[in-house]
């Protein structure tokens, strides 16, 4: 029985949550919603009776452990797991807490309220003016107390608001100097972005210059300093092209326009950035020199933006008062799915440009405007199977498969189930009526199953006890929500590996892609990552010597990733928790493959060199070479040939993503150090000449590589023009 004190106690904490949940209620969350916000509560719903707080402590760890994973899937992977009405909700719910229990808030590490993009891959550069989020709101409330605020600095009710899409891409920061382009760079953590002027130079609709007359022979005035704003996307149409190229070439598929958008910007090839044919959009400005010439209203800065020649949105609709603001969200909701481009959401602006600067800014956002989002679509179908897909760490996953149902337009056939538990939570049987929605309009996900609808004779989905691919045995009785095939061997495990190894964020192997990988398996050919590097070309070809010249390009290009940045190395054996990210710091910080696999927990908590190594990434290396077969696998690596050069910083100097083609015996450099030099350099090294070739470095007695590049006006460089470079 419990005690009369503890109960009390017990009692008070539960009555801090009814209020925490009624604030939920009366924030941006919908009603109707309020039962889910309930739902999201209760794996601690029996909380110790314990007057400290337990529960909101650990309530408040868990929302920031979890909010701060989804950051890293948004911003970092762009892979979303949640929507985003999910993620603020659970935003929502640490705001409450965070406000209900101070001191426990405070007593808990604080978490960025804005997320970060930077990926260490690129140099970085701070923004003149912070580039800041949006307030949202979800409900007609939440609007009414946003125009409430912006009424009252206003003193009318007859604001006059701007109604715009929100698109769904990535937010960009163009500095344009005297009218000339000089930087472009991410969101990054608000402050500072990543710098990725390459990649976006090549957007067609981007000008380089901004020009001084309109259409109609007016002069405007050029800025001498303007940071521009918008949102880099990529098009429906354009997604769909771009995936149906990498489904014949048997590359996987972008899940969502947003992740081609975010995955195609920071590319290290800007040649390839523009094949993914991005588009922008235009919608702001931060520092806008000199403020003279600052417009008076949010419209006239687009018809401004447009005479000179950057790309704005087109969409904007006016409304004046709360009312008609009112309406015109709701016309324009029904108008979103007409966009040619994704959306998720609205975004209303005060349009008069004194009263967004009256009404200023939060340390997050401007109080002048608002995104308005709505509950994602929802629609009804039938679970057809369970399919399990095993990932590179044996993680394995499984996907429903349901008949095909339209959700915004688009046909959708599967979603993610991410663990055992969320089956079990959903209680599926297959053949159930399950709602399926549009998580962010865009990642499909089951929010529940319609039990009235169920055959009486159907069973709850039993995991399968046999790994799928190689039938090796599950641990159906381990308590964890993620369930593991542990067959180092298994060849789906395998297929992944490599595949994630060769990815252009690892290894970047040409020619690597998951048709070979497969062949390759399945012939016994390469049983694990070290055989890549024993391939031979008499073991590849077919009888027929049929595909002499794509094999030898591959054996290339794997032959050349020997020599890649020791990150890349890192990044590509597959330690569970380390991307692109991390791999970058403990190449920098341990400078070698041995060093990282015999690194001991007393190294780490003993040197203060390892201090920019955070506690995840230490677990997770420990965790990893603690096992002996993974300290084999970076021997044999080694023993293979692989030699990593140390990781260097994407130079800006003009190698930066530069095509090279070797030809003829260099001076003092063999093929395979200048191949390292340029590469260091940002360059990229190929074989043979095509139109994207930008030099040619030329050694004695060169091949017909010589004759091809004069007759395409391709540069001819010597080695002292790439030696001068590393000396700069
Ligand atoms: S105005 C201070 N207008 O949404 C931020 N943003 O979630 C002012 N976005 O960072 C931004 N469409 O990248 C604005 N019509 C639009 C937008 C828009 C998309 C993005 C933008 C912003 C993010 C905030």
């Amino acid at each position: 029985m419990v005690c009369y004190p503890f109960r009390i106690a017990y009692a008070c904490s539960s009555c801090a949550y009814l209020l925490v949940l009624l604030c939920s209620a009366f924030a941006d969350i919908p009603p109707s919603l309020a039962p889910q916000v309930a739902r999201e509560l209760k794996p601690t719903e029996t909380p110790a009776p314990n007057p400290s707080n337990v529960f909101a402590r650990e309530r408040i760890a868990f929302l920031r452990t979890e909010i701060a994973r989804h950051d890293d899937l948004y911003f970092k992977q762009a892979n979303p797991e949640i929507s985003d009405f999910e993620y603020d909700r659970l935003k929502q719910e640490l705001r409450n807490l965070e406000y209900s229990f101070p001191n426990i808030a405070k007593s808990l590490t604080t978490l960025l309220e804005i997320g970060d993009d930077r990926d260490g891959l690129f140099q970085t550069d701070r923004h003149e003016t912070p580039m800041l989020s949006l307030r949202k709101a979800y409900s007609h409330s939440a609007l009414q107390r946003f125009h409430k605020q912006v009424s009252h600095a206003s003193n009318e009710e007859a604001v006059l608001y701007l109604i715009e899409p929100k698109i769904d891409g990535i937010a960009i920061s163009l500095t344009y100097e005297q009218g000339n382009l000089v930087r472009a760079l991410t969101r990054g953590n608000g402050l500072e972005g990543d710098d990725i002027t390459a990649n976006i130079m090549t957007i067609p609709s981007i000008p380089k210059k901004l020009t001084d007359t309109t259409e109609d022979g007016q002069k405007t005035t050029i800025p001498d300093r303007i940071e521009i704003r918008g949102e880099i996307f990529s098009n429906f149409s354009d997604f769909e092209a771009i995936n149906r190229q990498r489904e014949s070439r048997g590359e996987s598929r972008f899940t969502h326009p947003r992740s081609l958008a975010a995955g195609s910007a920071k590319l290290s090839d800007s040649n390839q950035t523009a094949q993914r044919k991005l588009s922008v959009l235009f919608f702001g400005y931060g520092d806008f020199l000199p403020s003279s010439i600052v417009p008076k209203t949010q419209r006239e800065f687009y018809q401004l933006a447009h005479s000179w020649g950057l790309p704005v949105l087109q969409t904007v609709r006016t409304a004046k008062g709360i009312d008609r603001l009112s309406t015109a969200i709701n016309d324009e909701k029904s108008n979103l799915s007409e966009h040619p481009y994704p959306t998720d959401g609205l975004v209303v602006k005060v349009d008069l440009i004194a009263l967004q600067a009256k009404l200023g800014y939060t340390n997050q956002a401007p109080r002048w405007a608002l995104a308005y989002k709505f509950a994602p679509k929802q629609a009804e179908t039938r679970l057809l199977s369970i399919n399990i897909q095993v990932g590179r760490t044996g993680l394995l996953t499984p996907l429903a498969e349901f008949a095909p149902v339209s959700i915004s337009g688009s046909k959708i056939s599967r979603a993610t189930l991410h663990n055992r538990r969320s089956i079990s939570k959903l209680d599926l049987h297959i053949g159930d009526t399950i709602i399926i929605e549009k998580a962010g309009e865009i990642i499909p996900r089951i929010v529940s199953v319609d039990t009235s609808k169920r055959h009486a004779d159907s069973t709850p989905y039993a995991f399968p006890d046999r790994c799928p691919s190689c039938s090796s045995a599950i641990n159906l009785l381990s308590n964890e929500a993620n369930l593991y095939c542990y067959n180092a061997k298994c060849p789906a495990q395998l297929q992944r590996r490599i595949e994630h190894f060769a990815s252009s964020q690892c290894m970047n192997i040409d020619g690597l892609g998951p048709a070979t990988i497969q062949l390759l398996i399945a012939s016994k050919v390469v049983k694990d990552l070290p055989d890549l590097y024993k391939l031979e070309s008499s073991k590849l070809l077919s009888p027929e010597k049929t595909n002499l010249v794509s094999t030898n390009k591959l054996l290339n290009s794997i032959k050349r990733s020997k020599h890649a940045d020791l990150w890349r190395v890192i990044c590509g054996i597959g330690i569970p928790g380390i991307g692109k990210a991390r791999a970058k710091i403990l190449a920098e910080t341990i400078g070698s493959l041995e060093s990282l696999s015999e690194i001991s927990k007393v190294d780490f908590d003993g040197a203060s060199e390892y201090n920019s190594i955070d506690a995840v990434t230490r677990r997770a290396i420990l965790d990893y070479f603690s096992v002996p077969d993974n300290r084999t696998l970076v021997k044999q690596l080694i023993l293979a040939g692989i030699q990593p050069s140390l990781s260097s910083k994407p130079s800006k100097s003009i190698l930066s993503d530069k095509h090279f083609v070797l030809t003829g015996k260099l001076p003092t450099l063999s093929r395979q150090k200048a191949t390292q030099v340029i590469e260091s350099l940002g360059g990229i090294v190929r074989d043979t000449i095509t139109e994207k070739t930008d030099y040619l470095l030329l050694g004695t007695n060169p091949g017909s590589k010589l004759k091809e590049a004069q007759e395409r006006n391709i540069t001819i460089i010597d080695e002292a023009f790439i030696l001068r470079l590393t000396r700069e």
